[in-house]
């Protein structure tokens, strides 16, 4: 079985359907983030404080498309599928779009600081631009798209699960 994609905006639910998806399909399941912030010892936080978005993006697109080449449910990272790179090798991978609202993407993230695009007040505002320039992105990468809104994680495991 090849790699099955999870893309979306932050706040999405990636980190949380991911892990049931991949217990449902009895696959492995992988962070892309998770597996930058092993390989770095550092967080995503840290790589963008030191280094800089660029920075994180090449390294991004390096681990993306590693994983990708396996096996498994793979989460990418929320901006990940803007790097021509990473969109390119999505070309042929299933890929799941998890849409989101602006309103409940902010409150499945909460306060979490631990995004750098979105810290610093203004989550909110941050997250409507965002969906609006990523929409199409994502949009022209689906092979399946969910609707996440006020749905709960099994049921929505159980649409995607139908549809792939
Ligand atoms: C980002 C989303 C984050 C992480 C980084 C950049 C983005 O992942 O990759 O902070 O550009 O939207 P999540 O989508 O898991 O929050």
């Amino acid at each position: 079985m090849s790699a099955i994609a999870l893309i979306g905006a932050p706040g999405s639910g990636k980190s949380t359907l991911g892990p049931l998806l991949a217990q449902r399909l009895d696959v492995p399941f992988v962070d892309v983030d998770a597996v930058i912030e092993e390989r770095e010892g550092r967080s995503i936080r840290d790589i963008f404080a030191d280094d800089g978005e660029d920075a994180f993006r090449a390294l991004e697109a390096t681990v993306t498309l590693e994983l990708l080449t396996g096996s498994g449910v793979v989460s990418l990272g929320g901006g990940a599928p803007l790097t021509p790179q990473i969109a390119e090798a999505l070309d042929g991978v299933p890929t799941v779009w998890l849409q989101v609202d602006a309103h409940h993407a902010v409150t499945r993230i909460g306060l979490d600081q631990g995004r750098p695009l979105l810290a610093g007040g203004g989550i909110r505002g941050t997250l409507i631009a965002l969906l609006k320039a990523r929409t199409p992105v994502y949009a022209s990468l689906a092979t399946v798209s969910v609707d996440t809104n006020g749905r709960e994680p099994d049921a929505l495991v159980d649409v995607i699960v139908a549809a792939l």
